[in-house]
């Protein structure tokens, strides 16, 4: 159980929420020093898109990369492991980080504006991982009740109205979109979305080879694949994630949204959709 108050759990940083518990303004403040390398590997996702899903594959792919096995090292940087959530952990993090070997594996859940301006200017390759609204709300509802840190809703009506008044950890999903969509058409910047590689992972799992240049065996691949399904990865997550796992891998699947949103709720996110994000080259691409 936790004791914290509800008012204690999040802290507001540039106008947007984040967990009191994973994130402080010491870290967000220290995060401007981060010097990107032009050989980060990067994957951008707002909460509950998939980002541990994708961390995973990204990880192994680039074990694959330093000739390494997958599952035969404990992450990317074994040796000196660094929490790869990169506006997650203490505010020293960015100078162990220079430490670290490249290919670093970065992670983050925060908009483009407020990351450190060296990741672009690096013109490092970022992953833009992006997933159907209506899911992501499903998911974070959930995730918000199964995890202490984050404040709990008592109905899923309650929860709604913060995710379209915007209250959420991170900011707004529709803002996040929209900024960055701003970003869509770079070179360095691929977008993917969570129902594509749900459809054909090994397709998806082939196209982020080719993005950051990693060559792949039939081997490896299927390899690859077989260790990101949403099986292999529940079934290991005592040892990936510990307790957090129960309530990550949760069902992972597409449309779960149909077992909560009502047809007023439903039609006013698509409203919110249309406004903001349908015309846009991510809103094209998002599966809705
Ligand atoms: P659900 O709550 O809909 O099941 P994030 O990692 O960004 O927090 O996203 C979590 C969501 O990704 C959860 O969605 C989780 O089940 C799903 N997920 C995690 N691993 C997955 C996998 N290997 N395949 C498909 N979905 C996965």
């Amino acid at each position: 159980a936790n004791s914290m108050r509800p008012d204690e759990l999040l802290f507001s940083y540039k106008g947007i929420l984040y967990p009191t518990t994973v994130c402080s303004p010491e870290t967000f403040k220290a995060l401007e020093s981060f010097e990107a390398r032009r050989d980060d590997v990067i994957l951008a996702g707002y909460p509950k898109s998939g980002t541990n899903w994708l961390s995973q594959i990204l990880t192994d792919l680039i074990a694959i990369s330093q000739k390494k096995t997958p599952g035969s090292e404990s992450g990317v940087n074994a040796e000196e492991e660094e929490e790869p959530y990169l506006e997650i952990g203490d505010a020293e993090k960015y100078e162990r980080m220079t430490k670290l070997p490249s290919p670093r594996f970065v992670v983050t859940h925060l908009r483009p504006e407020n990351l450190p301006k060296s990741i672009f200017k690096s013109n490092a390759k970022i992953l833009l991982l992006i997933r159907n609204p209506k899911d992501v709300a499903t998911s974070f509802y959930h995730f918000c009740n199964g995890l202490p840190t984050l404040p709990s809703y008592e109905t899923w009506d309650d929860f709604f109205t913060d995710f379209m008044r915007k209250k959420m950890v991170w900011g707004c999903y529709f803002e996040y979109l929209s900024e960055w969509n701003k970003y869509a058409d770079k070179e360095n910047i691929m977008t993917i979305t969570y129902e594509e590689v749900k459809e054909n992972p090994a397709q998806g799992v082939k196209n982020i080879a080719t993005f950051f240049g990693i060559p792949l065996t039939e081997e490896q691949l299927q390899l690859v694949v077989e260790r990101s399904s949403f099986q292999s990865m529940k079934k290991n997550s005592d040892k990936t994630h510990g307790s957090f796992g129960n309530i990550l891998f949760r069902k992972g699947g597409v449309s779960d949204w149909k077992n909560l949103f009502n047809e007023d709720q439903s039609k006013r996110m698509d409203k919110a959709f249309e406004e903001h994000i349908a015309g846009t080259k991510l809103g094209k691409k998002l599966k809705y």
